[in-house]
């Protein structure tokens, strides 16, 4: 199976863009919905969350796993990469989703100047300055910590007005710094893209993880078939959530379009 981890529900836009390009293979999808949001935790907390949610995936027979969460991927994914996995699970694999985005970004860019919106774990993290500089060293990265979206999002409050005015304060200084290319480095800000568009003083490159991701899987699935022919393929997709919260079914529907069958688990 394809484990699909996130703090929450954000990782279903992820695992539906894999569904749209990959639909053959089975997909273990695991929310930690008693425990989001990550963005406000400590480096520690996210890594062990993140740790213990891996190695759940990989008991349920997980070969490989992508970790949806832009918050774990850049606060946990190296740490588990680097010194997990080597131990513990040598052959099988985790991926995040900050460095498909980044390549993405740079393959649009023109001028290199990339702006960055996530959570403050992200942003305080610095993953997508060091991740596009080690790629493209002369790029300048303009980043800005947007706590206030994904509480607005999760409480369905997109379309007030209030979250116009407050986006267009997160977004002052990436238009001043005129970026020609954002990066929407949260699972959530998708869903307020159009918003954020038209609040963008010029032109720009929007570039979304789930939009990317996919095409990066089926491309890294293809590069190795060590992992790819180990995955079953029986077009089957399960749903593991900590917390069965009362929102679940609205939350679930936002992201991936249709209410879900939740299995919930302890991790
Ligand atoms: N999934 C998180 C991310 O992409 C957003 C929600 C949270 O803070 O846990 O960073």
């Amino acid at each position: 199976m394809i484990g699909v981890f996130d703090s929450g529900f954000g990782g279903l836009l992820v695992l539906k863009e894999f569904l749209r390009l990959l639909p053959d293979y089975d997909y273990l999808y695991l929310g930690d919905n008693a425990r989001i949001p990550y963005g406000t935790r400590s480096d520690e907390v996210v890594y062990r969350f993140t740790q213990q949610a891996v190695d759940y995936l990989f008991q349920q027979g997980c070969i490989l796993i992508i970790l949806a969460c832009h918050t774990a991927s850049s606060k946990a994914l190296r740490r588990i990469q680097q010194q997990y996995l080597p131990v513990h699970y040598p052959d099988r694999r985790v991926l995040g989703v900050v460095i498909p985005t980044v390549e993405a970004a740079l393959a649009r860019s023109r001028q290199g100047r990339i702006g960055v919106i996530g959570t403050e774990g992200t942003v305080t993290s610095n993953s997508f300055a060091i991740e596009l500089k080690k790629l493209e060293p002369a790029t300048q990265v303009f980043q800005q910590a947007c706590p206030l979206l994904v509480p607005i999002i999760e409480a369905g409050e997109q379309e007030w007005e209030g979250t116009d005015l407050i986006l267009k304060r997160y977004l002052a200084p990436l238009n001043q710094a005129q970026v020609d290319t954002l990066i929407l480095g949260c699972t959530h800000y998708s869903i307020v893209k159009s918003q954020i568009q038209s609040l963008l003083n010029h032109d720009l490159e929007i570039i979304c993880s789930a939009e990317v991701t996919g095409v990066k899987l089926a491309d890294y699935l293809k590069r190795h078939p060590e992992i790819e022919t180990r995955l079953s393929r029986q077009g089957q997709r399960r749903y593991l959530t900590t917390d069965l919260t009362p929102g679940f079914q609205r939350l679930a529907s936002l992201f991936m379009g249709h209410p879900i069958a939740p299995e919930i688990v302890e991790l």
